[in-house]
């Protein structure tokens, strides 16, 4: 995507990033602070959450916070919770970003793992219901907000083999379309992302074998990653974006 921006493209614009110390995740939480942005990094792992949070600190001071949240275990309650601190701190929401997600594994319906299944869907689809749920009483506080999801080809086109992750990503792009319905009229906006083939560890997983120097890196998706938390996608709703 050719996209001009400038640089303070999200000067002061709150956007909370799921899977923020993923290798989409983290180029995103970078990319938005660089243009201005203050960021509520999310991760399931302490140690690489807080080098994030301490990195973009370092590029810009007071940009970043983190909360260890592992999507499995998130519950209502405990979502609760998260979200009265959020709520305290920042007042309101000028972006979410569900970017984290859980692959599972490869294989046919019959052999899919019941507990893998529950895994998959409450990582993938449950915690960004739940969150979206909680959340949107703060997006709607802002003047413009972008709800966006990350979504895949296979949750376009059902794939052999792709399970849990792929009916997950068929539900996301449902969340999509019914949100973006119901809040036509307002100044929230939702969208879906494809990021498509892209060069991260998730990938590696789905394509041991493949070879990665014809892949794109996660730095090429920051036009349409940009694009979409900007006001200059502030008409477009209910669409799922290709990068
Ligand atoms: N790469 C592609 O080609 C491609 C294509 C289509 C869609 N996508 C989507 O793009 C998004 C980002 O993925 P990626 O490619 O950047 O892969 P990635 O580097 O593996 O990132 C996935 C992120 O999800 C997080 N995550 C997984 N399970 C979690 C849990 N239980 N609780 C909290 N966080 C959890 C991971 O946490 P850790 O950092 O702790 O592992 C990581 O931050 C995903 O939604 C994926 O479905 C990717």
């Amino acid at each position: 995507m050719d996209y001009i921006f400038d640089v303070n493209l999200l000067k002061n614009r709150v956007i909370l990033i799921t899977g923020a110390t993923g290798d989409i995740g983290k180029c995103v939480a970078i990319t938005y602070v660089k243009c201005g942005a203050k960021v509520i990094l999310l991760g399931r792992n302490f140690c690489e959450l807080n080098n994030l949070k301490n990195h973009i600190n370092s590029i810009r001071k007071f940009s970043a916070n983190s909360y260890v949240i592992d999507m499995n275990k998130l519950t209502y309650n405990s979502a609760k919770k998260f979200v009265s601190k959020i709520r305290n701190k920042y007042i309101k929401l000028n972006g979410i970003l569900h970017n984290s997600g859980d692959l599972g594994l490869l294989l046919p319906i019959k052999k899919y793992p019941v507990f893998l299944w529950k895994r998959v869907i409450r990582v993938n689809l449950d915690s960004v219901f739940i969150l979206t749920k909680l959340l949107l009483p703060l997006l709607l506080r802002s003047s413009s907000s972008s709800l966006l999801f990350t979504t895949s080809s296979v949750g376009r086109i059902g794939r052999a083999y792709w399970g849990a992750y792929s009916i997950s990503k068929f539900a996301i792009e449902g969340m999509m379309q019914i949100l973006s319905l119901e809040y036509k009229d307002t100044s929230l906006r939702v969208n879906c992302v494809n990021p498509g083939q892209i060069r991260t560890k998730m990938r590696a997983l789905a394509y041991p074998n493949e070879d990665v120097s014809l892949l794109n890196n996660p730095i090429d998706l920051m036009p349409m990653y940009l694009y979409l938390m900007s006001n200059d996608s502030i008409k477009k709703t209910g669409f799922s974006f290709d990068v």
